[in-house]
């Protein structure tokens, strides 16, 4: 029997290299006993230096990702299993992981299920509080959270995305990580009483969470399924949620007797305003925290949010609404909207199926005299809103995604592309197929009717292909899993 003893957590590199080790030296599943503890059993030889030659195994992608997903898996067994399945495959089952009714695949596939749903709750649940600095130090923050699992590492660089401009430190039962704005590291567990229990925005917070929170969907056991008490201690609105659950009855009587309102409660502004928000369950909840959060510019009316139906087929990104769509509060009804609405129209798309939104969800301007003209966003106010627009294709679950001009383009890869270059069908993001064409605006600003008519005529023909190839598309990835 050979022994594999492993760092305790979710030791991938340890366990990548001792499955070179012994599938180079045709060590099977049987042999083979895994540990996290230290060593010393009886009649147990290690495995060879973790460092050994042995070559690179080559194995399908969907084994290689099995092994990244279930890793982090807290069962001790997981080791094992994986290797069970990395053998077979190994020895020529090739497409084993498809096969969703072998027990140690199906078990396997549990287990990565079950990661997936503590590293969704960990981007949901987390809560940072700001720690004291001494004066002239830039803020900190930290949070206090318990994975299920040992998903510290898969689950952080959301939190560097999120917010990266800040300086904050995750401390939990299994592991620390620490962005101080340009690195990530991890280190040692560390204690509840790390993390401070509250600060001063917690009130604002609580009175937010309140404003949006809808009696007419409380449902204790539902909620506690989605959010264990032990999350409810971290965050500073779930002080509210017993009260909100015992009035819901008469919250609910109250609500249908009044006119709908919109909330008016803004959330702290700047970065902080960022961190409170939610991993929202509709377009509904984020459109309040979108709307709540307030511009990152000054100036704008209101916050545009997208337009359309909730499960639509297409996603048009623009770039930020214009004047007339920042006074009415509605994307794409100003001067390029009407223009894009025509080219839509001529191809056979009817706007009411589709779905509008835009890079960026607030006006930005230069005021000249009376007239307020449109300023481009920068690269980093696109990356401050960038969160808002995954969220929402993630919601709809688009077959085809539209870019319309280079700040979409922007949003959706992180990437400044030439539009003439790009022009066409074009991989944007992992999940969803994608498609890069002008902005409507690009057409108006063009100086001669001649190149107008002609570029206007392209832009139809790139609507028909849109439309063409959003009715032929397969499922996005997610809705089709
Ligand atoms: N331009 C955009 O990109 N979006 C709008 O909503 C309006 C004009």
């Amino acid at each position: 029997m050979r022994q594999v003893q492993l760092q305790p957590g979710a030791d991938l590199s340890g366990f990548r290299q001792a499955v070179r080790t012994l599938v180079a030296a045709g060590i099977g599943p049987e042999e083979v006993a895994w540990s996290t503890a230290e060593p010393g059993l009886f009649g147990v030889e290690p495995v060879a230096d973790k460092r050994s030659d042995a070559p690179p195994l080559r194995l399908p992608r969907a084994v290689a990702t099995l092994v990244e997903e279930v890793v982090p898996h807290r069962d001790p067994e997981r080791y094992a299993l994986l290797y069970d399945v990395i053998w077979r495959v190994a020895q020529g089952q090739r497409e084993l992981t498809e096969i969703a009714s072998d027990p140690v695949v199906h078990r396997l596939e549990l287990m990565r299920k079950s990661v997936r749903r503590d590293i969704h709750k960990m981007h949901a649940y987390v809560r940072f509080r700001q720690i004291e600095t001494p004066p002239g130090e830039p803020e900190r923050f930290a949070a206090w959270f318990e994975p299920d699992h040992f998903i510290l590492e898969a689950a952080t660089p959301f939190f560097v995305e999120r917010f990266r401009a800040m300086r904050w430190t995750i401390v939990t039962p299994v592991g620390t990580a620490d962005w101080d704005g340009s690195a990530l590291r991890f280190g040692p567990p560390g204690l509840r009483a790390h993390v401070p229990a509250g600060d001063a925005f917690e009130a604002g917070w609580t009175g937010y969470y309140e404003s949006t929170f809808n009696p007419a969907r409380a449902n204790p056991k539902l909620m506690q399924q989605h959010m264990a008490k032990k999350y409810w201690r971290n965050m500073p609105e779930a002080l509210a949620i017993p009260n909100l659950v015992r009035s819901a009855g008469s919250r609910v009587e109250r609500m249908l007797e009044e006119e709908p309102t919109v909330p008016t409660k803004r959330m702290p502004e700047g970065a902080l305003a960022a961190m409170l928000d939610q991993a929202p369950a509709s377009l509904a909840e984020l459109n309040a925290i979108i709307k709540a959060a307030g511009p990152l510019v000054p100036g704008a009316t209101q916050a545009v949010v997208g337009e359309g139906p909730e499960r639509a087929g297409i996603v048009f990104v623009g770039e930020q609404p214009g004047d007339e769509e920042d006074l009415q509060g509605r994307p794409f009804i100003g001067p390029a909207g009407r223009l894009l609405d025509r080219a839509m129209g001529e191809a056979g798309i009817d706007r009411k199926d589709v779905y509008l939104t835009n890079a960026v969800k607030h006006f930005k301007f230069e005021q000249r005299g009376k007239r307020r003209i449109h300023a481009k966003p920068t690269a980093g106010e696109v990356s401050h809103y960038r969160w808002w627009l995954m969220r929402e294709l993630e919601l709809i679950e688009p077959k085809l995604v539209v870019a319309l001009g280079g700040t979409a383009v922007l949003a959706l890869t992180g990437k400044q592309v030439p539009i003439t270059r790009a022009r066409g069908p074009a991989k944007l993001l992992e999940d969803f197929q994608g498609y890069i064409t002008v902005h409507p605006s690009y057409l108006l600003r063009l100086p001669d009717e001649d190149a107008k008519r002609t570029a206007y005529a392209g832009f139809v023909d790139d609507m028909r292909r849109v439309r063409e190839i959003g009715a032929a598309a397969a499922p996005s990835r997610s809705r089709a899993a």
